[in-house]
């Protein structure tokens, strides 16, 4: 049945302000069933969810910061262990054809047992130990059987989880509303003379948009140098204090070397000594609240990644011939970088908020 939520869509276009739906610009989804969506918001704020009950989901996809990380290029996991890539966003997840920086997932709903079992994320032994902890855990197994029939599983976890994610749309953005809602002063000159310049120098080639729909990515895999520089250099981090939610910060000791994890990209997938260093082509929407940039979360801003692809990329025997180097004066840079930031969706706020106002205690 393909309905919307309405009363969540009026809720959020009463705070906004704003005229144009939360998937303009998106292909229309089905939306999530709203109980398991709420059941599924619940786990994902649960730090009761990893083995020591010190680590959520959304403490590496931390709602204020893009649904991503921003203050570290790759997050601390289960006690204290380096997770090798950077969070993604989980804006408009939904979308994704694949899964991970590598495309080794593809479903959201088996995706979840990834983090959970994972010994640097969620650091869990078994699926039988969280559905065993669920159990045990008075408020989700009522919760769970009001929504699902056969109540707690590895089915349902998944399906409630995912059913939250599917509901993370954040479309409808400044640019949306100049593209497809034909609203010309929805953005600035200089935006518009942007997605020219995006135009001209091939970024929608992997970041692609069609007539209709524009979901600057294709979910395909390519070299741009960033995977090799990273087997090559080994990057410093310095202490650091790292907030995780509103109520959890954590303060990194000393300056250290990140453990240096090895990381070959698709070719981790697929063997094909040709996917070496290749890595999924990133969606741009909502690029400016989803710092730092690329899997390794090597580059901490929009404008070093304008830099680094009018350098060409980094130079390796495996860098996509369509990563050329390119010229841009000031004024352009700028015009660039005004594009990219009209892609904001101005109904993130909304779900920022409403991943908040679960009240389960301190997450
Ligand atoms: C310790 C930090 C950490 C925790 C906790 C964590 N994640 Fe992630 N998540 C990541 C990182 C890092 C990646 C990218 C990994 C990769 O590509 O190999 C990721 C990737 C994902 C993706 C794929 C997104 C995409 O664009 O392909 C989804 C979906 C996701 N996580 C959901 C979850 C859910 C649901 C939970 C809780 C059950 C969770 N994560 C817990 C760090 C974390
Ligand atoms: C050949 C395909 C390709 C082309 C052409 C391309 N990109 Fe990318 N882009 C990628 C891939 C792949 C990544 C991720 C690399 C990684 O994770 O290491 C990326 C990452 C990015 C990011 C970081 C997003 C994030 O969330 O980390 C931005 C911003 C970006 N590209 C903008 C551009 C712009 C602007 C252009 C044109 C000048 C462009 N891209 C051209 C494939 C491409």
């Amino acid at each position: 049945m393909l309905y919307r939520n309405i009363l969540l869509f009026v809720t959020i276009a009463a705070s906004v302000g704003a005229t144009a739906l939360p998937d303009l610009g998106l292909p229309v989804t089905t939306a999530p069933e709203p109980r398991e969506v709420a059941l599924g918001k619940k786990l994902f704020m649960d730090r009761r969810l990893s083995a020591n009950g010190t680590l959520s989901c959304a403490m590496c996809h931390i709602p204020e910061q893009g649904f991503a990380q921003n203050q570290l290029a790759t997050p601390v996991g289960f006690n204290g262990r380096t997770v090798k890539r950077n969070s993604p966003t989980l804006l408009n997840v939904a979308y994704r054809k694949v899964l991970f920086h590598d495309g080794r997932e593809f479903t959201l709903a088996n995706q979840v047992w990834s983090p959970l079992l994972s010994a640097r994320e969620m650091g869990n032994v078994s699926i039988g130990a969280v559905i065993k902890r669920l159990q045990d855990l008075d408020d989700y197994e009522t919760a769970f059987e009001a929504v699902f029939d056969e109540g707690i599983s590895i089915t349902t976890v998944g399906a409630a989880l995912a059913a939250y994610e599917n509901s993370l749309i954040a479309g409808g953005s400044p640019f949306d509303e100049w593209r497809f809602g034909k609203n010309t002063s929805a953005v600035t000159s200089d935006a518009k003379q942007g997605f020219s310049i995006f135009i001209r120098h091939g970024c929608s080639n992997c970041h692609t948009l069609s007539e209709e729909f524009a979901q600057f990515t294709d979910d395909k895999f390519y070299n741009t140098g960033i995977g090799f520089d990273r087997s090559m250099n080994v990057p410093i981090r310095e202490t650091q204090l790292i907030r995780l939610s509103e109520t959890v910060a954590i303060k990194t000791s000393q300056s250290f070397h990140a453990e240096h994890l090895n990381d070959l990209g698709r070719y981790e997938m697929t063997g094909k000594s040709s996917d070496k260093w290749k890595y999924r082509t990133p969606t741009l929407r909502n690029v400016a609240l989803t710092a730092p940039y690329m899997h390794d979360g090597s580059i901490s801003s929009l404008r070093q990644v304008v830099e680094f692809y009018m350098k060409g990329g980094i130079k390796n025997d495996g860098l996509d011939p369509r990563i050329l180097p390119f010229t841009l004066n000031e004024t352009e840079i700028k015009q660039l970088l005004s594009f990219l930031e009209s892609l904001t969706s101005p109904y993130v706020e909304a779900l920022v908020h409403d991943a908040r106002d679960g009240g389960i205690g301190d997450y």
